[in-house]
């Protein structure tokens, strides 16, 4: 199985943005433990992170030319503002979980309001980085029984 992580708009700046809620971690830390997890799993991570919606949704598209199996992605405030990646989750039709590492629906109102969600098989919400490792073992039971 071959799984893409996406990370979007200000979560390279992990470790230095807003500690109290994201954490003291880096995004070099993130993508660390996920490989970690993957390697543990025995299944393929590739990780890609931008601060531009196009470039996003560019790398969806690219997920359904690689026959990327599944999809993690945390789209950051795009999540909120963005029907551009929805759209794009649902050209490629590939199975996609939606991470955030906060509790985005115990926050700001804006914050509840999800357009990947439409599209997403799962959400996973305020658990931390380890949000991103369930993200992944969801995607291969997920997975593994549709096959
Ligand atoms: C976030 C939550 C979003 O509301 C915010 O804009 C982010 C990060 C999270 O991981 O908790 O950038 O997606």
């Amino acid at each position: 199985m071959k799984f893409l992580v996406i990370n979007g708009s200000n979560l390279n700046m992990l470790g230095i943005r807003e500690p109290d809620i994201y954490g003291r971690h880096t995004y070099d830390e993130l993508v660390r433990m996920i490989k970690a997890h993957a390697e543990e799993k025995k299944v393929e991570v590739s990780f890609m992170q931008s601060n531009h919606e196009g470039d996003l949704v560019d790398a969806i598209q690219q997920a359904f030319f690689d026959k990327v199996d599944g999809i993690i992605i945390n789209p950051g405030a795009y999540t909120h503002t963005s029907i551009a990646i929805l759209d794009a989750v649902k050209a490629v039709n590939i199975p996609t979980v939606e991470v955030h590492i906060s509790d985005v629906d115990a926050r700001e109102e804006f914050r509840k309001v999800s357009y990947i969600r439409l599209a997403a098989v799962k959400t996973i919400a305020g658990k931390g980085f380890e949000g991103y490792n369930l993200a992944m073992d969801f995607l291969i039971d997920y997975l593994g029984e549709k096959h």
